[in-house]
């Protein structure tokens, strides 16, 4: 595959401090894309911004939660840069696993506000610059195999990534009009902290009991096979795909085993 995939393009990485989105900032980056970083992780997000160089990214501190930081966000792109071609609305958290009957609401409410409000924030305030600019920008979210299956992640975790599916379906109705893409990637499990610390096991251990149920055998999915898709819907290689669900997880969700038919 050419390098250059995004080149001339300005792109802004949520999340982009750890995880899915270092590893996709780095991708953009590495095609040829002007990185901007927000995340609230502000010594992390400066160290992966000075390890990609080269002037191909910059940190800067926004908590999606607070919408004139994402409003101020995108306004300093714009202004540094002249446009925003591409969002990857990838920040996002994961309570610990509890029983719906023990549920805490105040963890409801922390996984909507950052899953779901801040993405729709990101969603609003990317699209009005596209807009504005005449940009047939491309924007990515992060959703989940939890977005469209129960009984593989939290309760709130998983209502917050039902939302976030509805949210790029409806959100791509509209913004076809004029010209911008709204897709989401739902990875399966990968051994970052969101995966890792809410159920205090090791990235070994996630990615054992990953492997132990995975529909495809012989690979462990890591950020950077997620961090293709991404790329893959912020090119202009997928200059016709909107409002989809890509699904990187090994078939896991198009697949019950269950019922042992191919064992
Ligand atoms: N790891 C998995 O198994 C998995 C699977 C499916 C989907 N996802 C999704 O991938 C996305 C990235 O998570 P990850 O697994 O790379 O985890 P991660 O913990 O490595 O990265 C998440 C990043 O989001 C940032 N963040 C959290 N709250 C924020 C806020 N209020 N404002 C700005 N940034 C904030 C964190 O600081 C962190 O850098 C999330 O949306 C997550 O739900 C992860």
């Amino acid at each position: 595959m050419s390098k250059g995939r995004l080149e001339g393009k300005v792109a802004l990485v949520t999340g982009g401090a750890s995880g899915i989105g270092e590893a996709t900032a780095r991708l953009f980056a590495a095609n040829g894309a002007m990185v901007v970083i927000a995340d609230i992780q502000d010594e992390l997000g400066a160290q992966v911004a000075a390890s990609i160089g080269n002037g191909r990214c910059i940190y800067r501190h926004c908590d999606v939660r607070e919408e004139h930081q994402v409003a101020d966000t995108v306004g300093s792109i714009v202004e540094s840069h002249g446009k925003l071609d591409v969002l990857f609305s990838n920040a996002g958290i994961m309570e610990p696993p509890a029983s719906i009957l023990d549920m805490d609401i105040e963890q409801l409410d922390s996984a909507m506000a950052i899953n779901v409000r801040g993405c729709a924030a990101m969603i609003k305030h990317a699209a009005r610059a596209m807009v504005a600019a005449k940009i047939r920008g491309s924007i990515v979210c992060t959703a989940s195999v939890a977005a469209g299956l129960g009984g593989v992640a939290p309760h709130s975790y998983t209502a917050s990534k039902h939302a976030v599916l509805g949210l790029v379906r409806s959100a791509s109705g509209e913004l076809g009009k004029y010209g911008i893409r709204v897709n989401c990637v739902s990875p399966s499990g990968v051994a970052t902290p969101l995966a890792c610390r809410p159920v205090g096991v090791t990235p070994a251990e996630i990615e054992a009991a990953c492997s132990a149920v995975s529909n495809l055998q012989g690979v462990v999915l890591k950020a950077a096979h997620v961090g293709e898709a991404v790329l893959f819907l912020a090119s202009d290689e997928s200059s016709f795909v909107s409002g989809h669900n890509l699904c990187v997880d090994g078939g896991l969700s198009a697949v019950n085993h269950a019922f042992s038919v191919f064992k």
